[in-house]
C-alpha cells in the first residue's frame, strides 16, 4: 500500500537486492579494498561485522565479479555442521565427490586445492560465512585442512566472516595458531549519519521517487535507532513509510520514525 501511496515502482528496501544496486559506503569500499587485497595476495581474511550490517551482501558481490579464469569461489554458509559434514561441503564445492572417512576427505580437500592451484593455475577462494556458528572443532581443524607445505605456500583464500562473538572463540587458546595466520581483517562499521541519510534517499530514487520523502529530522531519527546497520535501516524505513501511509501523509516526519520503531522494537 505505501508503495503506491509514495508512487514507487517496488519497495526500495527490500532485502532482495541485486548486487549492481548495493550502496556505496565507507563499508563496501574498505571491504572490497581489503578483499581485493587478499585475492591478490592470498592467505586468511576474517570480516567481523553486526547482523544484517552487509557481509554476505559484500561477498555475493566479490564472487559474482570474481575472473572464474583466475578463481574459484566456494561459497559455504555455516550452520551446524560436524566437522565430516563440513569436509564434505568443502569438498563438493571444490567439485570433488567427497570421500567417506574424514582421514581422506582431509587429504582430498588439500589434493584439490594444490592441483587447482599448481596445475590449473587457478585460486580456490574458500569463503565461510556465519563462521561465528562454527564448533570449536572446526575451527581447531581450520589451521590444519589450510596448511599447505608445513606452512611454506598458501594456495587458496580463505575468507571468514560472521558476527562479533567470533572473537572471543578466536581469541580462545587453541585458535592461536588460527588467528596468528589471520593476514587481513575487516570489522563493518555500520553507515555514517551522513550515509545513512544518502542511502534512504539513494533507496527512493531508484524505486522511481524523486520528491523528498523522509524530513532531514526523520533521516537522523532512522540513523539514531539504527546504528547505521543497512538491514535495520531498510526495517525502520519500511515500517515508517507504512505508518504514514495509513495516516495519509505526504512526507515520513521524525515522529513516524519513532512510532515505527516502537512498533518493530529495532
Ligand atoms: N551496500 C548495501 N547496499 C544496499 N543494501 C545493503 C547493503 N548492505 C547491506 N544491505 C542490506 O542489508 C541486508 C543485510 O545485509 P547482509 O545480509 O549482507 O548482512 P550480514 O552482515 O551478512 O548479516 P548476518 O550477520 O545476519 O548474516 C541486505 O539484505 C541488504 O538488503
Ligand atoms: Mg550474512
Amino acid at each position: 500500500m505505501f508503495r503506491q501511496h509514495f508512487g514507487l515502482k517496488f519497495n526500495s528496501f527490500d532485502k532482495e537486492i541485486s548486487i549492481d544496486k548495493l550502496f556505496s559506503s565507507r563499508d563496501t569500499k574498505e571491504l572490497d579494498s581489503k578483499l581485493k587485497y587478499i585475492l591478490d595476495n592470498r592467505g586468511i581474511c576474517l570480516i567481523v561485522g553486526e547482523p544484517g550490517s552487509g557481509k554476505s551482501v559484500g561477498l555475493r558481490k566479490l564472487t559474482d565479479n570474481m575472473n572464474r579464469s583466475l578463481y574459484k569461489p566456494c561459497y559455504l554458509q555455516l550452520t551446524t555442521l560436524t566437522v565430516k559434514d563440513f569436509y564434505q561441503a568443502i569438498a563438493m564445492l571444490l567439485g570433488e565427490i567427497p570421500r567417506h572417512r574424514k582421514v581422506q576427505l582431509f587429504n582430498q580437500i588439500q589434493d584439490s586445492i594444490q592441483s587447482l592451484y599448481y596445475e590449473q593455475h587457478i585460486t580456490p577462494v574458500i569463503i565461510i560465512d556465519e563462521v561465528h556458528m562454527a564448533p570449536m572443532s572446526i575451527l581447531d581443524d581450520l589451521r590444519l585442512l589450510f596448511n599447505f607445505k608445513m606452512d611454506s605456500a598458501n594456495p587458496f583464500v580463505l575468507i571468514l566472516a560472521g558476527q562479533p562473538q567470533i572473537r572471543n572463540k578466536l581469541a580462545l587458546n587453541a585458535c592461536y595458531p588460527l588467528r596468528q595466520r589471520i593476514t587481513m581483517r575487516y570489522s563493518m562499521q555500520g553507515l555514517s549519519i551522513e550515509e545513512t541519510a544518502d542511502y534512504c534517499i539513494s533507496r527512493m530514487k531508484i524505486a522511481g521517487c524523486t520528491s523528498d520523502i523522509f524530513t532531514p529530522s526523520a533521516l537522523e531519527a532512522i540513523h539514531t535507532i539504527s546504528g547505521g546497520i543497512p538491514r535495520n535501516i531498510n526495517n525502520i524505513a519500511i515500517t515508517s513509510l507504512m505508518y504514514s501511509t495509513e495516516r495519509k501523509m505526504l512526507t515520513v516526519d521524525e515522529e513516524a520514525v519513532y512510532q515505527a520503531n516502537i512498533e518493530t522494537g529495532v
